[in-house]
């Protein structure tokens, strides 16, 4: 299974914020927030990772993660010359999917809490599976309708009359026709290559899965100056009050195997004196 994080977009809901650099790289409490979705990939055990992104942004990526082999993984980069929409991600990515199924996660997406949703939709291995989550604003969002017996019979990109509160989330898990649909479908009225499009081509073939993802998960909104406020609040009351860090991509690697202490060790010793690296330090001595 490969992973791809989307984190392209103008982002201009946000400016001044992101007048110089993209929302993805704005902080959420004490890290980048594109920290969190790359978590994510890492927590399903998803070590080759694509982050596809507009060209004056990539550089900033690269600087933040390199090629990823101090965390255990392997990252590269792709350009998004527009902002074609997001099935275009299975075009640029089209080479780096290889044979492989695909999981592709919205660099503005964070979620937090028990992830047995992820890990069992990564076990499957055909079709398509994605999520629904209750939400109060449903027209901003893909919608799926459901049917009394609980199977998903539409979704709907941004309705205006929504038949369902429960909003798909940016994070989608895809076998390897993905690359082929994509191909296959048309752009919008908006111009954009929609996923609802994607997964509504699975839904037509009987191979889409959606699953609800329920109240002990938060999938948390970064479209605000608010929403970004709250998101900060949230992971700073979490982590103090624990004294453990959420979406630590440094731990996570250590904690998933994908470097040896050895490499844990030497890892910290290149992190500049910070409360990050004092706190890294205290995992490692934890584990002792
Ligand atoms: C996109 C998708 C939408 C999905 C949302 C999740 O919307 O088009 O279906 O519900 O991400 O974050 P956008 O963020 O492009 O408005």
């Amino acid at each position: 299974m490969k992973g791809i994080i989307l984190a392209g977009g103008s982002g201009s809901r946000l400016y001044p914020i992101t007048k110089v650099y993209s929302k993805q790289l704005a902080t959420i409490y004490d890290k980048p927030l594109i920290y969190y979705p790359l978590s994510m990939l890492m927590l399903g055990g998803i070590r080759e990772v694509l982050i596809i992104s507009n060209k004056e942004t990539i550089p900033m990526y690269q600087q933040l993660f390199g090629n990823g082999s101090h965390v255990g993984i392997s990252i590269s980069y792709a350009e998004q010359a527009a902002p074609n929409g997001i099935a275009e991600s299975f075009l640029i990515g089209e080479k780096f999917i290889g044979s492989d199924g695909v999981t592709l996660i919205l660099g503005d997406n964070i979620f937090y809490g028990k992830l047995d949703f992820l890990y069992k939709a990564l076990s499957y291995k055909h079709g398509a599976t994605i999520f629904g989550y209750r939400v109060n604003d449903p027209e901003r969002y893909g919608i799926v309708e459901f049917d009394k017996s609980g199977k998903a019979v539409s979704i709907e990109e941004k309705p205006q009359h929504p038949k369902s509160n429960f909003a798909v989330p940016g994070l989608y898990i895809y076998d390897n026709s993905v690359v082929g649909i994509a191909k296959s479908i048309k752009p919008s009225p908006r111009g954009e290559l929609e996923i609802t499009d994607v997964n509504n081509v699975y839904l037509k073939k009987n191979s889409l899965q959606v699953e609800k993802i329920g109240r002990g998960v938060a999938w948390l909104d970064t479209g605000t100056p608010e929403a970004l406020l709250q998101a900060s609040n949230f992971f700073g009351v979490i982590e103090d009050r624990q004294g453990l860090k959420v979406a630590c991509i440094e731990e996570i690697a250590y904690h998933m195997k994908f470097i040896s202490r050895e490499q844990f060790v030497h890892l910290i010793a290149g992190i500049p004196k910070s409360l990050y690296r004092i706190y890294l330090e205290k995992i490692l001595h934890e584990e002792e």
